[in-house]
């Protein structure tokens, strides 16, 4: 939800995403890995603000963290040029020929090295944010191609819900129809870096071949989660990394072996990792798997839901 705050501030929410379905058809010359996945928002939230600058001290472009940020989150992603936020508005401003201007505040909740896409959408909501705040209005088909150059996951998050993505990521096709999720998701202390896990995949060249059997299953997928019937997805839900990922961090597994021993039927890593979700029949049993899950310290527990994304129809 982009919204206009008092005065001439701006805020929006960034949600994290998570893979249902992640198969990599194969690596390609440019380096990056040709993808096939079906994400979906849910409501695990980052929030970031845009405030004008005193009228004394008109212009310069700030990027902080809000003081309620965990000090983990603040380590892994500084609030400077190497920041997803950062080269969004730099790519937006190069773009529009804006001079990048205000305070942008940025407050995290989304676990970083996850595979939740955090950075990715924060990096979106900036894009949205400020096209508002510096008066671009610029529509989707520009951001998105923005929003690619910026990284492989951000232009999913300018998406209103679930999506397929192909290419390495910046290829989003909407999903329509897919019933609202209820799911749990731990993240182990220990993160995962994505360029090291698709590095040790070693996946072969892409195979032409590869795609056509993959897009067969994703679309039963699709169609499987639209009826609701999530014991039937639990057999088709892949995610082609989570084998080299637990090898990297072994808490993985534990997590996995926790969601067997609850009974839970649909679950698997999110994109390279380290957390892991799991798909419950309702929000109570959500909540009562997630306090279980908890009790067992096995990182921080999330009970949480599919939903439409924050961002406003472009
Ligand atoms: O695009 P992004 O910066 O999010 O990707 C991070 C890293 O993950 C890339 O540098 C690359 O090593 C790897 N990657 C990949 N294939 C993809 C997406 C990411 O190999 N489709």
């Amino acid at each position: 939800m982009l919204a206009r705050m008092s005065g001439s501030a701006w805020e929006i929410l960034a949600p994290a995403k998570l893979n249902l379905y992640l198969e990599v058809l194969g690596r390609r010359a440019d380096g990056f890995h040709e993808l096939d996945t079906l994400m979906t928002p849910v409501r695990i939230f980052d929030r970031l603000r845009w405030t004008p600058l005193p009228a004394d001290r008109p212009s310069g472009f700030f990027l902080e963290y809000d003081p309620a940020t965990p000090a983990d989150l603040l380590a892994v992603a500084p609030p400077d040029s190497t920041n997803l936020v950062w080269r969004a508005c730099e790519a937006l401003g190069r773009r529009s020929g804006v001079v990048p201007f205000g305070r942008f505040t940025l407050m995290k909740r989304i676990p970083a090295q996850a595979g939740m896409g955090g950075a990715s959408a924060n990096a979106a909501a900036a894009l949205i944010l400020a096209n508002a705040a510096w008066g671009i209005n610029y529509g989707r088909p520009h951001l998105a191609k923005l929003a690619a150059e910026v990284g492989s996951d951000v232009p999913f998050f300018l998406t209103g819900g679930p999506a397929i993505c192909r290419g390495r990521g910046e290829k989003v096709i909407d999903v329509e129809g897919v019933r609202r999720l209820h799911i749990v998701v731990v993240k182990p202390a220990e993160g995962v870096s994505t360029a090291t896990a698709f590095h040790r995949l070693q996946a072969p060249p892409v195979r032409p071949d590869a795609a056509q059997d993959s897009h067969r299953r994703l679309e039963e997928l699709v169609d499987t989660l639209r009826n609701g019937r999530i014991t039937r997805a639990a057999r088709q839900m892949v995610n082609r990394l989570q084998d080299v990922a637990a090898q990297m961090c072994p808490a993985i597994e534990q997590v996995r072996e926790a969601f067997v021993r609850c009974g839970v039927p649909g679950h698997a890593m999110t994109g390279s990792g380290s957390a892991y979700f799991g798909l419950l029949p309702s929000a109570r049993q959500a909540r009562r798997v997630a306090r279980r899950l908890a009790s067992w310290n096995l990182g921080t527990v999330f009970a949480t839901a599919s939903c439409r994304a924050a961002s406003p129809p472009l």
